[in-house]
């Protein structure tokens, strides 16, 4: 971390601890082998950018709604979370953004053709994450970062290959070629709008409530160029497919993984849907892979496997929390059961005085289920229990979080919130509401 800047923080996928970072990197991948499935399952329903494509992209994104409003529901236990307004304009912008890069992605495809919008938006969206997180939020891009956004990005376009045959001077060509920039643009602001909704809501909450913002958003255009709703049963089944499972399933995935990789390994891992596209186009439609699209294979799969590799560490910035093997394998304390855990004094008393009074036993029961929601992918690794009295009761309503041993008071849920979505899920101490400080 820079020291002349504290905030800073490196645009590096090792920010995340070990097993969640896995756990996230596992998630994304499987998100982006998902998506690669879509475009055989369009290609089956006759269109790859054609006249119905801005419909199928509007009930693409409408049908998947209940779905991921039932999986909230079943996982989580409410169908929609109650939001901030910062958080509803996070979910906006995560809304939005799909909706634009959908449009404007067909808009490409009719102007310049299908091979240069895949090139330009697949392959632009990672370099615009990188360029807004280093721009705009004042992130450092490490070298390992660099070496693999390059490597993924040569190998796709090795993968996808060079269009054989373009025509700059037809009419509209470099109008399509800033459309197709655009759509990656797009793109860029959901992944980014997508790893910012991680502190708003759970993942599910946050795609249903996002994808209903998109689905209104395309509806006008769907209309103006006439939503087709009449398919065949096989057609139907085929968009239930897609809402569920490249939409619903893929989106949750995404979302709770970009907690583990950031922003940039999650774009950088989302090249893996080309690829995927590619192989199902071999097996199923007797395409042919040439020996230069089998070399992009490899170099694209290379830049994944770079972006995940882990550098070991040899310290720690000041205000980060260390793993818990690094934290506490000190030849006297092992913690291996749980990441984290946190400990809520819930201890009554006949004379009123001790946590529960204080709404202990409520907090603790909000925390768990705050936890849950925000970060599924790290069930089983972070646990929430309540304890007997801490003996810090003059300092109000107590938690303890181990191995860090970070001690914190309470009032009410926003500071539930922060203990966990700060914490918790991405150990970062909050110093406010602390009474161990150091300072
Ligand atoms: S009663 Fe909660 S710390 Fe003592």
């Amino acid at each position: 971390m820079d020291s002349a800047n504290p905030t800073q923080r490196p645009v590096t996928p090792d920010s995340s601890s070990g097993k969640s970072a896995r756990d996230g990197w596992a998630a994304v991948l499987t998100a982006a082998t998902l998506w690669g499935t879509t475009g055989i399952v369009f290609h089956a329903l006759g269109t790859s950018g054609g006249a119905n494509a801005v419909s199928i992209s509007f009930l693409r994104l409408a049908l998947s709604v209940p779905f991921l409003l039932v999986m909230a529901r079943i996982r989580v236990g409410t169908w929609l979370a109650p939001l901030t307004m910062r958080g509803f304009l996070v979910l906006i912008g995560l809304g939005l953004g799909m909706a634009a890069y959908q449009l404007t992605y067909v808009l490409a495809i009719e102007r310049v053709g299908v091979a240069i919008s895949v090139l330009i938006s697949i392959c632009g969206a990672p370099i615009f994450v990188a360029l807004i997180s280093v721009v705009w939020l004042g992130e450092r891009l490490q070298a390992q970062t660099l070496v693999a956004l390059v490597t993924a990005i040569v190998g796709t376009v090795l993968l996808v290959g060079l269009p054989t045959e373009v025509n700059q001077n037809s009419h509209g060509f470099w109008i399509g070629v800033a459309i197709a920039i655009a759509c990656a643009v797009c793109q860029a602001f959901y992944v980014l709008a997508a790893r910012a909704s991680g502190s708003v809501c759970g993942p599910m909450h946050a795609g249903g409530i996002g994808f209903a913002i998109g689905a209104l958003a395309l509806l006008p255009f769907g209309l103006v160029e006439g939503l087709q709703l009449s398919y065949s049963p096989g057609g139907w089944a085929m968009l239930l497919y897609v809402a569920a499972v490249p939409t619903a399933i893929a989106q949750t995935l995404f979302l709770s993984g970009l907690k583990g990789t950031g922003a940039i390994g999650g774009a950088i891992a989302s090249l893996l849907e080309p690829l995927v596209s590619t192989v199902l186009a071999v097996i199923l439609l007797h395409e042919h892979m040439t020996w230069v699209g089998v070399l992009g294979t490899v170099i694209l799969l290379s830049g994944i496997v770079i972006i995940q590799w882990t550098p070991k560490k040899t310290s720690q910035a000041r205000g980060d929390i260390l793993p818990c093997t690094d934290a506490y394998h000190d030849g006297t304390h092992t913690m291996t059961f749980y990441q984290r855990h946190i400990f809520f004094c819930t201890n009554r008393r006949e004379n009123g005085d001790a946590c529960d009074h204080h709404g202990a036993t409520e907090l603790c029961a909000y925390a768990k289920r705050r936890f849950a929601e925000a970060a599924p992918h790290l069930a089983g690794q972070i646990r929430v229990n309540r304890a007997g009295c801490l003996s810090q009761c003059e300092y109000g309503p107590t938690v303890v979080i181990y191995p860090e041993a970070v001690w914190y008071t309470y009032i009410d849920t926003k500071d539930i919130d922060e203990i966990v979505d700060e914490h918790l899920v991405n150990g970062r101490i909050v110093q406010r509401l602390r009474i161990d400080s150091p300072n």
